[in-house]
């Protein structure tokens, strides 16, 4: 029986390779000692790229890569058929219009949640929503008389139904700065800059101070950083509004401030996660193994998110319609993870969630994410790892490009070739559990190197709506990601 794709543990690592090449009986190649291992002859042709098992067992470890045809088979063209970019595009348009912005622990995110759900559910997908909560920033006032201004509470800030006093400016919060005024029991006013905002406020406790306010040295938004836990309460503010103050009491005013801190409130969030294993066949040999396709669904304030990150996700969505039925061998999850934009939060709650069986037989996870912009330097769909290394899925991207070359236009270029360290999104989590993960976003060419300066400008703006979404960028993210996730499934 000729299969296409032929999947064999070899020292331990994922070996994927035509079943119709030579294996010559020679000299075995494994060094490895894991029970997994069947030790295979070398094959014809090879390429030697480090094992995603690496961190596992034998540091000898290698994934081999064997006889891979660059040309597309007729099954693969069939998949690449299936996927329609014009029903991603009515997906986009549901999330970033009819709902918008998907803020964090918002009821849009949750609409944005069910909307998910509902799509798997309709594909045939065994689809759940997975809530996690976590704990939001706490807020706080400063207030003058009737006058209320703008603040952030620093992380750790002990809460405080208020505190009224006397406002005393101490520079930049030195040592030396609280040593030649009485602060004890008061506030101080201090600035940003040259030391840490934990000393700043360890050394205003030291002094005896009841609470810091700190005001930022550049922008227009509050400052705010670390406060020290069990000590004071601490709360910055604008610059405009800290000159403002240190003007004033410098001019010999006496200047009188309140400052309240609020408990932070828990935050509820929510990831989607459809799933399907495949077809027990006594024909079939199976593996146990699992690939993941991840994206976030949340946005910032006042985003629409159609590119970051409505794109990604209708891109997983028609990756999951085009794969649906398949006779896959290994297991598919398909993450839409909330609360990316504040830390993360959703893929960690769900990687924290898997148990050490399940990641050790995860294969690879796929993570789309700001994979549409028509911005028009950012025409390549770059392909990164948190830990800079090429990986199962990078190496799954880069031979679907090669691939899909022949669909290279002057304007879209289907290269899916590795392109360095980022992180700053769902694959970090993944990554840090030991599972090959790789983000795949739109950068210009020219600035990859430095993918912060490569991306769109309308990047958390009210801009990020459709008009600014290319629908040939998002049917190459689709094609391309779509075919490296199905060949990593090995599909009959
Ligand atoms: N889509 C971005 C990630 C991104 C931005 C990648 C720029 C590459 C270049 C993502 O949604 C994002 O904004 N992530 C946050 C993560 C943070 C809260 C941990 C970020 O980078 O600020
Ligand atoms: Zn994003």
């Amino acid at each position: 029986m000729k299969r296409k794709v032929l999947s064999i543990l070899m020292a331990g690592c994922l070996v994927i390779g035509s079943s119709s090449m030579a294996l010559a009986a020679e000299k075995p190649y494994s060094k490895c000692t894991n029970d997994l291992c069947i030790v295979h002859p070398k094959p014809k042709t090879e390429k030697v790229l480090r094992c995603k098992k690496i961190h596992r067992h034998n540091a000898k470890c290698y994934k081999i890569i064997v006889n891979k045809s660059t040309k597309l088979e007729t099954a693969e063209k069939l998949l690449l058929k299936k996927m329609n970019v014009n029903r991603a595009l009515k997906d986009m348009s549901y999330l970033s219009k009819t709902i918008g912005p998907r803020v964090t622990g918002t009821n849009e995110e949750y609409q944005s949640a069910k909307y998910i759900q509902k799509q798997f559910r309709l594909m045939g997908y065994k689809a759940n929503i997975e809530s996690f909560q976590y704990q939001g920033s706490a807020t706080g006032e400063v207030t003058e008389a009737n006058t209320a201004f703008t603040t952030r509470v620093f992380r750790n800030s002990p809460t405080t139904a208020g505190i009224t006093s006397e406002v005393v400016y101490c520079g930049l919060g030195s040592v030396d700065e609280f040593a030649n005024v009485d602060v004890k029991g008061k506030i101080v006013l201090v600035q940003r800059g040259k030391l840490t905002y934990i000393e700043k406020v360890q050394n205003a406790i030291d002094a005896g101070a009841a609470a810091v306010v700190m005001y930022n040295t550049s922008g227009t938004s509050a400052t705010s950083g670390q406060a020290v836990a069990d000590g004071i309460p601490a709360v910055g503010i604008t610059m405009a509004d800290g000159e403002a103050l240190v003007a004033r009491i410098n001019a010999g005013e006496t200047i009188t401030l309140s400052v309240v801190v609020n408990a932070p409130e828990m935050i509820t969030s929510w990831n989607v996660v459809a799933s399907q294993k495949p077809i027990d066949r006594k024909d079939k040999n199976n593996s146990n193994e699992i690939v993941y396709v991840t994206a976030h669904h949340d946005s910032v304030p006042l985003a629409p998110g159609a590119n970051d990150n409505g794109s990604g996700t209708v891109a997983m969505l028609e990756i999951a319609r085009a794969i649906k039925g398949l006779d896959i061998d290994k297991e598919v999850r398909f993450v839409a993870c909330g609360s990316e934009e504040v830390g993360l939060l959703g893929s960690s709650a769900h990687v924290a969630n898997l148990t050490e069986d399940e990641k050790s037989r995860i294969v690879g996870s796929f993570n789309a994410d700001m994979v549409a912009t028509a911005y028009e330097p950012c025409s390549e769909l770059a392909v990164y790892t948190n830990d800079g290394k090429e990986n199962a899925v990078t190496d799954a991207m880069s031979l679907a490009g090669k691939k899909l070359a022949c669909l290279s236009t002057d304007t879209v270029d289907y290269n899916g070739d590795y392109d360095g360290p980022m992180g700053s999104s769902d694959h970090v989590p993944f990554q840090n559990a030991g599972i090959a993960a790789s983000l795949f976003i739109n950068v210009d060419p020219a600035k990859k190197d430095n993918p912060r300066s490569a991306i769109e400008p309308y990047y958390h703006k009210p801009e990020d709506v459709m008009s600014n979404v290319s629908k040939a960028r998002l049917e190459r993210t689709i094609k391309l990601m779509g075919l490296a996730v199905y060949n990593t499934l090995n599909v009959e």
